[in-house]
């Protein structure tokens, strides 16, 4: 066992915290350390949301720093003062990285390389690398374990298999404090509603269809955001160091059941429901064996049977923060209806 780690006076660099995990993890640890001091390095890419964070913009403990973090500049400067990092900035739709990959390829390997470069010539006393469950790709039956090969197939989790390969061997090359992590699929609120969770939600309280890909059987396994946001929290202070750690919830639910329970929370008819071709290479299941994480004290504490309904909920009590996207932003529109009108 790592003898634990003191995170009182630290400075925790968060990359990607105006995004979904991003920001609910920068309220989970302003809320949980109150010694603790966080800069949110952030692009604002079209998911990027600063109203995710309205709550803590005053906090004196709290500086947002709006870059890019492929700038080596801006990130060695920024690497001068902080102690640790929690690196969750990344494109991350997998649909959006079928239509074009470029970004992709560029955050989430050249922007993670930066970081890890700057590592090197920095203090810094961790860095969680948050890669994903899908670069393992899919299989029908059991859990992948975290010495399993690495099979991604869409541009999106090649990339991220590019960055945790990196930082992997970064980690064996210059000993740098590294801890890769590998969740498998968030929800919860303050998700960009492109998402399968808020979109099928957001749709179904407008009344519009939910669009399901093929035959609505593939499998996720749905993890509670503040499930994941203690898990990271546990690695910084107690992972080890150039290990990968998988983080599952062991809810494995095929698209059709969530897409049902997400109109009977609702009291919606289930002939919103709209099938339509599948996405392209669409992998059938994922699932994780979660056992050296929970050796480390952590279990998810949420079930999806209730977290999914606070979640449906949430979207329905706020219908003006993602009105305001649905409605008003360009990115969200012109990929909604060039990606979907090839659905019909
Ligand atoms: P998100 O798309 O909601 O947010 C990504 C954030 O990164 C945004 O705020 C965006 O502005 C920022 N960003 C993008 N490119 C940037 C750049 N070049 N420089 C600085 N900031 C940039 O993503 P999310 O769902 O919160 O995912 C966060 C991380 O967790 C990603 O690395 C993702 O691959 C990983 N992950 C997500 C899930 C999930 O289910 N959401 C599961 C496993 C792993
Ligand atoms: O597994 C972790 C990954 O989970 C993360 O690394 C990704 O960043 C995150 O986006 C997510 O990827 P998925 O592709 O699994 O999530 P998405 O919400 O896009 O889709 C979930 C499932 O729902 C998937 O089987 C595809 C299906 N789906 C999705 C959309 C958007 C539909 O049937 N219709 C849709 O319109």
């Amino acid at each position: 066992m790592v003898e634990e780690r003191t995170i009182s006076g630290k400075i925790l660099l968060v990359t990607g915290g105006a995004g979904f995990i991003g920001s609910n993890f920068i309220h989970y640890w302003l809320n949980k350390y109150s010694d603790s001091r966080i800069v949110n390095l952030d692009k604002l890419t079209y998911a990027g949301n600063l109203d995710n964070l309205k709550e803590v913009e005053d906090n004196p403990r709290y500086e947002f720093v709006r870059g890019d973090i492929c700038d080596r500049e801006l990130v060695d400067e920024v690497f001068q003062r902080i102690d640790g990092v929690v690196h969750l900035a990344a494109e991350t739709h997998v649909d959006r990285s079928i239509l074009d990959a470029g970004e992709f390829v560029k955050t989430d390997v050249l922007g993670s390389f930066v970081l890890f470069e700057a590592c090197r010539q920095a203090e810094i006393e961790f860095f969680i690398h948050v890669s994903t469950d899908e670069v393992y790709g899919s299989r029908e039956e059991g859990f992948f374990q975290e010495d399993d090969p690495l099979n991604p197939t869409s541009p999106y989790s090649a990339s991220k298999a590019g960055g945790d390969r990196l930082a992997y061997a970064y980690t064996k090359t210059y000993g740098l404090p590294i801890i890769i992590c590998r969740p498998s699929n968030n929800y919860g609120s303050y998700q960009y509603p492109e998402k399968f969770i808020p979109l099928f939600t957001t749709n179904a309280l407008e009344d519009k269809p939910l669009p399901l890909y093929g035959k609505g059987l593939n499998v996720r396994d749905w993890l509670f955001v503040e499930d994941n946001c203690r898990a990271i929290d546990t690695l910084i202070r107690r992972g080890h160091f150039g290990d990968v750690y998988n983080i599952g919830a062991n809810d494995e639910v095929t698209n059709i059941v969530v897409a049902e329970r997400i109109l009977e929370v609702l009291g919606k008819p289930k002939s919103l429901i709209k099938y339509v071709p599948d996405r392209q290479g669409h992998d059938l299941r994922y699932a994780l064996d979660c056992r050296k994480i929970h050796d480390l004290g952590w279990k998810p504490a949420k079930r999806f049977e209730n977290g999914l309904g606070e979640t449906v909920r949430w979207y329905e009590e706020y219908p003006d923060w993602w009105k305001k996207i649905k409605e008003k932003s360009k990115e969200f529109k012109s990929f909604y209806e060039t990606y979907y009108q090839k659905r019909k």
